[in-house]
């Protein structure tokens, strides 16, 4: 079998729905994200959930490449998909 390289998007945004982050809110924020990229036409993010990504003092987590982003909020989600943008 040979592999098979694929690219569906260009930043990927990994969205913890491990214990701590689940409490504190982390599957309404990916569905959030979901959703505010849906009205942005162009974009090639995608946003995945994620086991436990050992930042849980800082839950709810999101990573992206070698951001991370601790104690997120709703308010805080359009400056994440700016900053990806850039
Ligand atoms: S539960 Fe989210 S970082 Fe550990």
């Amino acid at each position: 079998m040979s592999m098979k390289k694929t690219a569906i998007a260009t930043h990927y945004l990994f969205v913890c729905h491990g214990k701590d982050c689940s409490k504190e809110g982390s599957k309404d924020l990916k569905k959030q994200l979901t959703q505010e990229l849906k009205k942005r036409k162009g974009h090639k993010i995608k946003v995945v959930k994620s086991k436990c990504l050992d930042r849980c003092k800082f839950a709810p987590s999101v990573v992206c490449g070698n951001h991370w982003y601790g104690k997120v909020r709703t308010k805080d989600l359009a400056e994440i998909i700016q900053d990806l943008e850039k």
